[in-house]
Formats: C-alpha cells, structure tokens, sequence
C-alpha cells in the first residue's frame, strides 16, 4: 500500500513505524510546519508537502493516516475522502460534535473506507475481554472500571488543553479512548453523570471522572488525569461469574481472571499491549482489501464525541472553571 501521513508530529512516528513493518511505503507527508514534514520525509520516506491540499494536487496514495490536532481533522479528511482516498483518522475524530457529526456524513456520501485510530480496542485483552462478555462467559455484566491516569503537567498547558484547538482536555484526550473500550466491550453508552476538573480559566480540563450506563443495564467507570501523582493504566470489566482486568504496567501479556471463591488465575493472550499500533495498521490494511474489521467507525467515534460533549454540558462549558 502507498500512504500519506499528514501531520508529521509524535504520533506519526508510531503509525510510519507500522507502514515500514508491514512492507508498505510512505509516498507523501504533510505539516503545516514544512521542517517537520522535511525531517519526516527524510526519516521515513515521501515526499513532503505543507498541507494536505498540495500533497492531494501531486500524490495519489492509497490510502491516508491522519496525524494533526483535532481541530484540523474535519478538513483534512474530507479533502481526502473527497479525493476517494481511505482515511485512519487520529483520534478524537473532531473536536466538536458537529464536526465529527460533518464527517461522518462525509464518509457516508464518499462511500470512501473511513476509520477513527482507536488504538486500544487493538490491545489484545480489550478483543478477550469483548469476546468473553459477548460469549456470556462474565455472567451478567455488571460494570466496566477504567483509570487512565498519571502526571503530565506539560500537557496542562499545551494544545492538549487549548479547546480551540483539542475540543476540550483530558477527558478528549485520555477519556475518549476510555469511552471507545467501554463501548467497544459492552456496548453503548446511554446515560453519563461527570465531573470535570479545571486548573486554570478559559482551559480545557485536567482530569475528569466519569459514571456512564450502557443500554444492557452496564456501568462504567472512568477517572483520567494529567495531574495524579500515582499513574495508572488499568481497565477491568466486571460480571456476576467472573471480572478480567488488564493493567499496562504489570499484565503484560495476561489478563487476570477474578472468580467469586477462586484464586485469580491469569490467562494467556499471544501479545501484550504494544502490538496495538501494529495491529491496528495490520487491520487499516485488511479493510482496504474488503475484509472485516474491528477497527472503530466514524459512526461509533461519533457517539464518544456525543458522550464527552454530554459531559462537557453538564460542567457548563468545553474550557472554564466550574
Ligand atoms: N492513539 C494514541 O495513543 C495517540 C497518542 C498521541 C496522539 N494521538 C492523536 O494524534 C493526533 C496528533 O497528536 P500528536 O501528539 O502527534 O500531536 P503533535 O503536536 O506532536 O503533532 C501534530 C503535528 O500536526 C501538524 N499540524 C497541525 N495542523 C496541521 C494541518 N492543518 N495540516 C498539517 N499538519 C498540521 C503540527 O505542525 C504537528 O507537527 C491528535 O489527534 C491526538 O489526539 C493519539
């Protein structure tokens, strides 16, 4: 496959890692910050262009993996899908409802293959714990815990945290993965009660703990920080037969079972965690041959947008004190 890359910053890094491991190529790349797209060329391959309408004047790649600030999402991947080239988009889709609302009916009437970077439904243990609640080997569930937590003071006052430009703050960053799992193993989310924590006026937040209810009856519980001292990055979905949890420090390449009146018994996955990009792409690339794919939709990135805008409405507003 010949791929784009437009925005050459920390996360493309990840994904033309995947590119070169699978044998494809990088054709073309794109940064509003023309050294970066240079130096990004230079690394990984293609040419460089300074926005994705130059590189769509004179590349005609394959396919298209989308790396900017959300605020720029919902141009860039119009262009592209318009262009009738398939997208991977980052992560939130957009940084507003409307936007993401824009793009999926943008996808809808390109018929383009459109896919949302969702990164953790592709740690092996989100797939085993999905499979194991659809499978009703957790009996009835009950609940879905998630802390994506840890200290990022940096972050507090970067782009991540301007809601011009991310939509908000940790809950977008953070929490919209934490959104994408719960769905992801237990289904829709149908009711959410959050509270959002802001540092400074006019900025998005800093950590936000979230209590959701899912169509089935499914609790979820989701606290993300940039500012807890203790990190954190653990999930666990929890039925009346048995709970499985997954904690990035320590699992590894096991999920831990839990069984009322049992010892915890782990149970062995064939990866770990870090093969999440690896995979992902693997699957961009099985889409684009028709296959199915557990990759997220435009339409399920949707509805996280929906949900952290729920919660954005009920602190009083995207960026503030409240
Ligand atoms: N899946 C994950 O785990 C994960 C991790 C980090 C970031 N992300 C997501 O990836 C995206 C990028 O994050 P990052 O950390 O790489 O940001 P970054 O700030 O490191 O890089 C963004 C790059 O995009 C460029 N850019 C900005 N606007 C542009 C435009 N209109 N056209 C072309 N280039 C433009 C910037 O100059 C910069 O080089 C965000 O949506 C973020 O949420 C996902």
């Amino acid at each position: 496959m010949r791929v784009a890359i437009t925005g050459c910053g920390g996360i493309a890094a990840a994904h033309a890692q995947c590119v070169e491991m699978a044998g494809d190529e990088i054709i073309a790349v794109a940064d509003v910050n023309e050294d970066a797209a240079r130096q990004f060329a230079g690394k990984h391959g293609g040419v460089a262009f300074k926005d994705v309408e130059d590189l769509l004047a004179q590349a005609r790649p394959d396919a298209a993996i989308v790396c900017t600030p959300p605020n720029s999402h919902s141009a860039i991947v119009t262009a592209l899908l318009e262009a009738g080239v398939p997208v991977l988009c980052e992560k939130p889709l957009a940084h507003t409802v409307a936007d993401a609302s824009d793009l999926v009916d943008a996808a809808r009437r390109t018929g383009v293959p459109a896919y949302v970077a969702y990164c953790h439904r592709f740690n092996p243990a989100a797939r085993l714990m999905r499979d194991y609640a659809r499978e009703g080997k957790l009996g009835t569930l009950f609940t879905f815990r998630n802390a994506f937590v840890g200290s990022a003071p940096q972050l507090t006052t970067a782009w991540r945290t301007d809601p011009e430009i991310s939509g908000g703050g940790c809950l977008m960053d953070n929490g919209s993965h934490s959104l994408d799992i719960l769905q992801f193993i237990t289904g829709p989310v149908s009711e959410v009660w959050s509270k959002l924590h802001f540092a400074a006026e006019g900025r998005g937040d800093v950590a936000a703990d979230l209590l959701t209810v899912g169509e089935g009856g499914v609790a979820g519980l989701i606290s993300v920080s940039y500012v807890s001292a203790r990190p954190q990055a653990v999930f666990e979905v929890i039925g009346s037969e048995m709970a499985l949890q997954y904690d990035y420090e320590s699992s590894g390449s096991t999920v831990t079972a839990f069984r009322p009146g049992a010892e915890p018994a782990l149970i062995e996955m064939q990866a770990g965690c870090d093969v999440r990009f690896i995979e992902q792409y693997r699957a961009f690339s099985e889409a684009m041959k028709g296959r199915p794919t557990a990759l997220a939709t435009f339409d399920e990135a949707l509805s996280v947008s929906r949900v952290i805008d729920r919660c954005q409405q009920q602190a009083g507003t995207p960026g503030g004190v409240c």
